[in-house]
């Protein structure tokens, strides 16, 4: 079989690549290498086996070539950061997936089947279950919540502290740019797919971890930011009070999923959670990366910060992609160990520090609370 991979350069593509050339697939990666992503160029992680073409997801020539003779594609190729450009949001991730199908539609390709990558944060902060009121689905907790270092939600009937649950497929909250643009996506994988009988399947993420994340982009989070303080024997600062629950999961897990919704049938029309199936606390997760990177005498700072806009609890329910075949296999700590190890590996590991501290300043997204 002959697969495409829309951005098939970065994190997950390129381990979903390895896994197909593995099994004897003919693998074709399209992929603009943007910035600050690819900060240095063409990653010398990938495959020799696997045919990178350098280009955009939202330039129909190129996007044609790269289609030629493919059996399947993942549509990967994504813009994620904080910044407030919108617009650029939907150019790549909305504009580049109805650019796909128009593809497929117009040039009439035997495509026989299209996973999309989608992400849990079109469900936004998930829902909540009141001891009384029972099930909530709450929006982002008010900036003077925040300010007062009240992080937990409350019921908006009997206004107590609400439990979080995990949330299914069928449950969807996008509250900021990302979430809307993967959540059009999702609806176009599966409207597209339907009308036009092109197989497909969306597929949500939860955070995923291993090596090869990028050490230069914007969003990945907890992991990068305390194996570098690790690294260099420092206190990272943990935000809020470090108790909102995710349920990472492990990049050889999304790699198994992956290639259930490329070969199962009963993966075709379907929205697919792909979470670890266990929550961890920020605090629980500081502790593991400080035990794997050898010091966990080093204590985290926890000065009340927070970011406006992220979500208090992210768990998704997993039953749906269990139902096909799947659980996750690796622990946090695999995945923990391969990314530090992956990260010492790195010639320039201060560079890298030094840049994430600058970006994140830069960024201005920290707030203080006022007690
Ligand atoms: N990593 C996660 O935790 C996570 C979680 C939820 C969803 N996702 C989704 O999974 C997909 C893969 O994520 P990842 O972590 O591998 O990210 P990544 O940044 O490592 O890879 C994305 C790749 O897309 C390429 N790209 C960006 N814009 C492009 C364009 N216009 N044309 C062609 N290529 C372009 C980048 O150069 C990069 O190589 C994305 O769609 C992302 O939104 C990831």
């Amino acid at each position: 079989m002959k697969v495409l991979i829309t951005g098939g350069a970065g994190f997950i593509g390129s381990h979903t690549a390895d896994a197909l050339i593995e099994r004897g697939d003919d693998v074709v990666l399209l992929d603009n290498l943007s910035k600050p992503v690819h900060l240095k160029g063409i990653p010398t992680y990938l495959h020799p086996k696997a045919k990178l073409i350098i280009g955009d997801v939202r330039d129909p020539k190129v996007f044609l070539e790269a289609l030629e003779g493919v059996d399947a594609v993942f549509h990967l190729a994504a813009y994620q950061d904080y910044l407030p450009d919108f617009s650029t949001f939907f150019s790549v991730n909305a504009v580049g997936t109805a650019l796909l199908y128009e593809l497929i539609v117009s040039n009439k390709l035997p495509v026989k089947r299209v996973v999309v990558a989608s992400s849990q944060a079109v469900a936004g902060e998930g829902q909540y279950r009141c001891a009384e009121h029972g099930l909530q689905a709450p929006s982002a907790r008010p900036l003077e919540q925040l300010e007062r270092g009240d992080w937990e939600y409350k019921c908006p009937q009997c206004n107590r502290n609400m439990n979080w649950a995990w949330t299914s497929e069928t449950f969807a909250h996008p509250e900021n740019q990302y979430a809307l643009s993967k959540q059009s996506q999702e609806n176009m994988t599966l409207a597209f797919g339907r009308r036009y009988d092109i197989p497909s399947a969306a597929m949500r993420y939860s955070i995923v971890q291993g090596p090869r994340q990028s050490f230069y982009n914007a969003y990945s989070g907890a992991c990068r930011i305390f194996s570098l303080h690790y690294f260099f024997k420092k206190a990272p600062t943990i935000y809020e009070d470090g108790l909102m629950n995710r349920d990472f999961v492990n990049y050889q897990d999304v790699v198994r999923a992956n290639l259930i919704a490329l070969d199962n049938p009963e993966a075709v029309g379907q929205v697919l959670n792909v979470g670890g199936g266990k929550a961890y606390t920020v605090r629980e997760f500081d502790r593991i990366v400080a035990e794997i990177s050898g010091c966990p005498e080093i204590e985290p700072s926890i000065p009340g910060f927070f970011r406006y806009g992220d979500t208090r609890n992210s768990c998704s329910d997993t039953a749906k992609l269990k139902g096909l075949g799947w659980k996750p296999m690796h622990t946090m700590q695999d995945s923990v160990t391969a990314y530090v190890d992956w990260l010492r590996s790195q010639k320039d590991v201060g560079d890298i520090f030094e840049y994430a501290e600058k970006n994140m300043r830069s960024l201005n997204v920290l707030r203080e609370t006022k007690r």
